[in-house]
């Protein structure tokens, strides 16, 4: 059943082209309009929400924060995203224009769900992004994505986490579409290349063996950090816990911005330091940024380990390892960020004698609080 790979994390991580294709089929047409009918909201409730309000935990967390910038920036309405554990406790302000999105892979996590119903109560309509069938949270929600994954059996999230992305993409085009922003041309041309994502997740996929040997090389090491700006921040926060969780190891994902702020003077000699690097076309501020942080972290000695875009040759000299990811729009780049930050800490955990599809002390769904 794990169809021939000695994990089923291995199996899920080399799932991850099907599984983002088959979240997208049949939900964009020949003509690149998005149909998402079957969430079954009006398209009025969608052009009147003033807010939306992501809550999640873990990884699907992750998902979440990285929506949020996909949100506000196609649909121009305000979006926060919360871990699903602290919501509720803060007496959110919630009401009947608000929208608020619960993600969740098993669909059975109890603070997630805690957070809905607390949502639906002050009269917030609940759109779940979920990948079981028939499962609580889609259940209690008053609309429901699917993802289509397929059932992840490994602790850690995987193909789930990509396909978390798809849909959220999905959501925040699609209000986009329906509420027709000035970004129309941009939204169009994007919902063309999520169309094609699968084959880049499945380029990077063929790439991963210097990943690996990498991975193999550092396995007596104690810490490893993660840097990362707008979207790759919580693409370095996602490679953080993917390493906590399945090699045991000290593992932090910062803002880069926060650099000098404090993490900085975690920096010593050897520290490896992971960065992911938004494309330079585009929001080339942000690519300037990020350069001047890897220079910063190598001048006091940190081993840079680079995922950059392919093309980007400002990096080069301050990568003592480079990882090329395909070239993407800003906001998907993401979906092929991550996929050599699973690849790394599940060759490390194989490396360092961990069982890669149960860790210890974690449970696939968490249903208490
Ligand atoms: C990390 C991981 C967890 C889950 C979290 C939410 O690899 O798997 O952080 O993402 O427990 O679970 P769901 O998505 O089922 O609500």
């Amino acid at each position: 059943e794990k169809g021939g790979y000695d994990y089923f994390m291995l199996k899920e991580i080399a799932e991850q082209p099907k599984a983002v294709s088959d979240t997208l089929l049949g939900r964009i047409d020949g003509a690149g309009q998005l149909h998402l009918d079957e969430i079954r909201i009006p398209p009025r409730v969608l052009r009147e929400a003033d807010k939306v309000v992501i809550v999640a935990c873990g990884t699907a967390y992750h998902a979440g924060m990285i929506a949020k910038y996909a949100i506000e920036h196609w649909t121009r309405v305000p979006c926060e995203t919360e871990l699903a554990s602290e919501f509720r406790y803060r007496d959110p302000i919630l009401d009947s224009r608000t929208l608020v999105i619960a993600i969740s892979q098993s669909g059975e996590t109890m603070d997630t769900l805690m957070a809905l119903r607390h949502a639906r109560e002050q009269g917030a309509r609940v759109l779940a992004i979920c990948n079981t069938n028939g499962s609580t949270i889609p259940r209690e929600s008053d609309a429901v994505l699917y993802t289509h994954a397929g059932p992840e059996v490994a602790v850690a999230s995987t193909k789930a986490f990509l396909t978390q992305l798809v849909a959220c993409y999905l959501v925040a085009l699609y209000l986009g579409q329906v509420r027709g922003t000035k970004w129309g041309d941009e939204i169009q041309s994007v919902i063309g290349q999520l169309a094609r994502i699968g084959d880049e997740v499945e380029a990077v996929l063929d790439t991963m063996e210097p990943v690996r040997e990498l991975a193999r090389s550092l396995a007596d090491r104690d810490t490893v950090l993660f840097l990362g700006r707008h979207v790759g921040f919580p693409v370095a926060l996602e490679g953080a816990l993917k390493l906590k969780e399945l090699a045991y190891m000290h593992a932090e994902g910062f803002a880069a911005g926060e650099l000098k702020h404090g993490p900085i003077a975690l920096i010593e000699k050897g520290v490896p330091v992971v960065v992911v690097v938004p494309s330079p076309r585009g929001r080339s501020v942000l690519h300037d940024k990020i350069v001047s942080n890897i220079q910063e972290v190598r001048a006091r000695g940190a081993l840079t380990i680079v995922i950059a875009e392919e093309g980007d040759t400002v990096v080069e000299p301050y990568a003592d390892h480079l990882v090329r990811v395909p070239v993407t729009p800003t906001l998907l780049q993401p979906l092929v960020a991550t996929v050599p930050l699973q690849v790394f800490a599940c060759e490390l955990a194989t490396a360092r004698g961990n069982e890669v599809d149960q860790p210890r002390n974690l449970a696939k769904s968490v249903t208490v609080e």
